[in-house]
């Protein structure tokens, strides 16, 4: 059988970093494949003024699957100052290129685990009934809807003639908004299609029936935005009693969700949300079992999906002779490519190997030592990324 040829995004600073001591780790564990680099990032942008490159599509294209590091970017005057002398003055308008990925290649399913490892003293702990200390356990999946919603890029200041005037057909727009000046108006839209919202809850459904959780938890907010986050609400009530009856549909709240998901994080399982909720109640969750180092994440969509941690570039340690950061969750969402592409078992293996360094407890990174990141680290007993590897490439 021909071997599996996989497309490498490092992208830039940390993310270069963790992709390649990762690839270290997937060879250990015995996945064989063929690794074509594709280019993505801010160099690109700088010395093209694209930092998504027709190549690199072209490349995803062909391939299929992608793991992606990190990309910088930086908000549009000041990646307009940083472009290329030939390139100035010629208005290219800088845009961030995983999210021009999963729309190019509608990658519209994220899927974003947050699992608790035994022994991470990361890991989130309260008070518990006796006074003691107690450690919930944590076993979270989000399924956020990664094409639309807030993150759609559908948003104006000043908005034309014809779409003030169309929205001023809304009662409560002419009410609320009928004497502000055009131009001093704002306008960033939240729009929902039935069709991506069905996919996202059918993910979120199959999944849970597929590994056995109980419960499937809408986390938006419907009693205010009645029409987008009511349509979910409603498809999801639906869909659970013609499909999946064993499931129990739970509905919360965004905001009181962010209370409980501290109280109580161990009443949840599969979490399901629009683009702009699904982002902020991934990140709340990832926070309780250790945050940005153990973060991991899919981008799916019918025929590319690209794998990917969820932590950025981290310019402050990119140049560091010797990489400080936790790749872990790099790691993590390369065990997600294989569980997608059907190598489960070198998955199993790569997962078990993570479990048990961690519960061991000999080699931690910075970040699980709780010490804040500098170059010292490494001379005050925490491991470098590439020694964070070794130990898990020594367990395979
Ligand atoms: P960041 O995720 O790069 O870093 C925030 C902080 O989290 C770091 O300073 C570090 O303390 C910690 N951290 C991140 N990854 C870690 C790891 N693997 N191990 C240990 N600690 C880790 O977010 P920040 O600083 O807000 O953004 C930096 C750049 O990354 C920006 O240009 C931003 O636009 C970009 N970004 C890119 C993303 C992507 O490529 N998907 C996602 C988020 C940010
Ligand atoms: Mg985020």
């Amino acid at each position: 059988m021909s071997k599996r040829t996989i497309v490498k995004l490092p992208g830039d600073g940390i993310g270069r970093e963790v992709l390649e001591e990762t690839i270290r780790v997937l060879d250990a564990a015995g996945f064989e494949a063929d690794y074509v680099e594709a280019d993505i990032g801010w160099e690109f942008w700088k010395k093209e003024g694209n930092p998504l490159p027709q190549r690199t599509l072209d490349l995803l294209e062909k391939h299929k699957v992608a793991l992606f590091g990190a990309i910088t970017s930086k908000p549009k005057d000041q990646a307009a100052s940083e472009l290329c002398e030939e390139l100035q003055g010629k208005g290219l308008v800088y845009s961030s290129p995983i999210v021009g990925l999963r729309q190019h290649f509608n990658l519209d399913i994220c899927i974003r685990p947050c699992k608790a490892y035994t022994g991470n003293p990361l890991n989130f702990i309260r008070r518990g009934k006796n006074g003691g200390i107690e450690e919930p356990e944590v076993d979270v999946v989000v399924f956020r809807q990664n094409t639309e919603g807030l993150y759609g890029g559908v948003e104006w200041s000043d908005p034309p003639t014809q779409v003030y005037d169309a929205l001023m057909t809304h009662p409560k727009m002419s009410k609320n908004f009928g004497d502000v000046p055009k131009d001093e108006l704002s306008v960033s839209t939240r729009i929902f299609s039935k069709k991506a919202t069905e996919r996202i809850l059918t993910s979120a459904f199959e999944y849970a029936r597929k590994h056995g959780y109980k419960s499937v938890t809408v986390c938006e907010k419907p009693n205010v935005i009645r029409e987008t986050s009511g349509m979910m609400l409603k498809l999801a009530q639906v869909m659970q009693k013609e499909k999946y009856p064993e499931i129990w549909l739970n509905n919360t709240n965004i905001d009181a969700q962010m209370m409980w998901l501290t109280k109580n994080p161990e009443n949840y399982g599969v979490m399901v949300a629009g683009n702009m909720f699904g982002d902020i109640i991934s990140d709340g969750f990832a926070g309780l079992i250790g945050g940005l180092g153990f973060a991991c994440s899919a981008n799916l969509g019918e025929e590319v999906s690209v794998f990917e941690p969820t932590h950025g570039s981290a310019p402050k340690y990119a140049d560091y002779e010797t990489s400080i950061v936790n790749p872990i969750a790099m790691v993590a969402s390369a065990c997600m490519m294989l569980d997608h592409i059907n190598e489960k078992e070198i998955s199993a293996k790569i997962q078990k190997a993570i479990a048990e360094v961690i519960s061991e407890g000999k080699v931690r990174t910075y970040d699980m030592m709780k010490m804040s990141g500098s170059p010292e680290v490494l001379s005050n007993g925490a491991a470098s990324t590439k020694e964070m590897a070794d130990a898990l490439i020594s367990k395979l």
